[in-house]
């Protein structure tokens, strides 16, 4: 018999955490973002090729990436030159609940899946404070959400996320491989057609992007 996957430390599932109402106010913050952070798709550094989910992001830092500068953090939107919106407070309370980490997030990444979007298994690592962990938001349709070790090829375990689950990664977590394997489609009446056409899933990530700075924040 093989060894089960043991889930890394730091790892926290919270099902359920949002109800519907705070829920459905998160996909609100996300529409109203759009007259100054519309999606856009990001492409692949080096090959340009477009990424299989739509973007945008809160805070004063976004996470952008394209064929000419890769993977980066930017203080404005990539297309309108705008800043992005800011953090909605029911995501700040989160972060002060659950990351253990005595500064603000400055970057909230909205991926927009659609019902034939995934995301390859990747470690974030573009930031300074790794030290701090990275929390994540499921609405709308459910995913299947994959978590594995540090090393690339290892042992990898699933589960499957719903609309109003939170995910952390913390600690040994934050250094592991994650991705979303696929979305079930039509499993959530969550995101509003007119705003979200064809549906889909959004996942909010908070992050500390830059280090703290000693008798800062
Ligand atoms: C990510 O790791 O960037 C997103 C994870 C998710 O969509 O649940
Ligand atoms: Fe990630």
């Amino acid at each position: 018999m093989t060894a089960p996957f043991i889930l890394p430390d730091g790892f926290r599932y919270l099902p359920g955490h949002f109800d519907r109402s705070a829920q459905s106010a998160l996909i609100e913050a996300v529409i109203a973002a759009q007259a100054c952070a519309p999606f856009w798709r990001p492409s692949m550094p080096r090959t340009g090729q477009p990424l299989s989910v739509m973007m945008t992001n809160f805070g004063p830092l976004g996470w952008v990436t394209d064929k000419a500068k890769g993977y980066r953090y930017e203080p404005r939107h990539p297309e309108t030159g705008q800043p992005w919106p800011q953090i909605p407070a029911a995501l700040l309370q989160l972060w002060r609940d659950f990351a253990a980490y005595p500064a603000p997030p400055e970057a909230c990444l909205v991926n927009w899946y659609a019902s034939d979007s995934r995301m390859g298994l990747h470690v974030d690592w573009d930031e300074e404070a790794t030290d701090a962990a990275v929390i994540s938001v499921s609405l709308g349709d459910k995913a299947r959400f994959r978590i594995g070790g540090p090393q690339r090829g290892g042992k990898t375990g699933s589960l499957i996320v719903s609309s109003g689950d939170v995910v952390v990664l913390g600690g040994e977590a934050r250094r592991c491989y994650h991705g979303v394997d696929r979305i079930y489609p039509g499993t959530s009446t969550l995101l509003p057609e007119a705003a979200f056409t064809g549906g889909g899933r959004i996942n909010l990530t908070l992050r500390r992007v830059t280090l703290l700075e000693l008798g800062q924040g």
